[in-house]
């Protein structure tokens, strides 16, 4: 008997189950071959996804095309677990980005950034010193320092004012605004007398290991950069919610038949 719903299950588990395949290869390799913190962030969670890709793809596959109801019906309950997983964390990720903005500063071209006016959640997960260590050799490692330092060594104070930077360049590779030191280049600063308040002006460093990566304006540059990227993830899982809502709803087809023909095939003894 054709089956719309089952044959439509199979397919798409089938290709889910060969997307499993380069993203388990993908995670295999970064926890291999990965050598700098950022990368060893990220081998655990790649491993575990490909896993829970193949395996949910595998009993969905089954379950469809040899009509086997309880892996159907598994299947069915993952997926209906990570729907609610999903809509959760969207609508967590919405509140929590929710909060804090870079401040311009008279004269210059970059903005200032302030741990304060970010979510005390996300504040919380980066003033955490053993995350903060991890973060932060991740960015030591990710050069951003180093590149910013290269691309404006020749640059003039006046003109490196005007300059459009990244959150986490403004707020780890140059001290603040407010500290008002002098100008050397972009990583080379030198202090004034001027009374300084922002504890972060003590934090500074003209060490290129150092520099501002201590600093609270380096955690808040980098919420800043954290929270544009989690809008955009969150707005990417809307669409993934509704894929996997339709889904769902082929599947419960797929479920519901498969259920129907076992209960036919008992009655007739088969
Ligand atoms: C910063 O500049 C000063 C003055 O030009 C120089 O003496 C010092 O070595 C520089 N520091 C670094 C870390 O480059």
């Amino acid at each position: 008997m054709f089956r719309l719903s089952n044959n439509l299950i199979g397919i798409l588990n089938v290709l889910t189950f060969i997307l499993s395949i380069p993203i388990l290869c993908a995670g295999v390799w970064l926890s291999n071959k990965g050598v700098t913190e950022c990368e060893k962030f990220l081998d655990t969670p790649v491993i575990i996804l490909g896993v829970f890709l193949m395996l949910i793809s595998l009993a969905g596959l089954i379950g469809a095309c040899c009509r086997v109801s309880w892996l159907l019906w598994t299947y069915l309950l993952v997926m209906f677990l990570l729907i609610v997983i999903l809509f959760c964390f969207t609508i967590f990720a919405f509140v929590v980005t929710n909060k804090g903005a870079g401040e311009v500063v008279s004269e210059r071209g970059y903005k200032e950034y302030r741990l304060g006016d970010y979510s005390n959640w996300l504040q919380k997960r980066v003033s955490n010193t053993k995350n903060w260590n991890k973060i932060r050799s991740c960015l030591v490692d990710s050069k951003v320092c180093s590149t910013f330092a290269e691309k404006y060594v020749a640059v003039p104070a006046e003109q490196f004012y005007k300059q459009h930077l990244s959150s986490v360049q403004s707020g780890c590779c140059k001290p603040s605004t407010d500290c008002q030191f002098s100008y050397v280049n972009p990583t080379n600063w030198t202090a004034t007398d001027v009374v300084q308040t922002n504890p972060d002006c003590k934090t500074w460093n003209n060490d290129p290991k150092t520099l501002c990566f201590d600093c609270q304006a380096c955690k808040a540059g980098l919420l800043d950069q954290l929270k544009r990227d989690w809008k955009k993830v969150a707005i990417v899982n809307i669409v993934f919610l509704i894929v996997l809502i339709i889904v769902y709803s082929i599947g419960c087809c797929a479920f519901r038949n498969s259920r129907r023909d076992n209960a036919y095939r008992g009655k007739n003894g088969a």
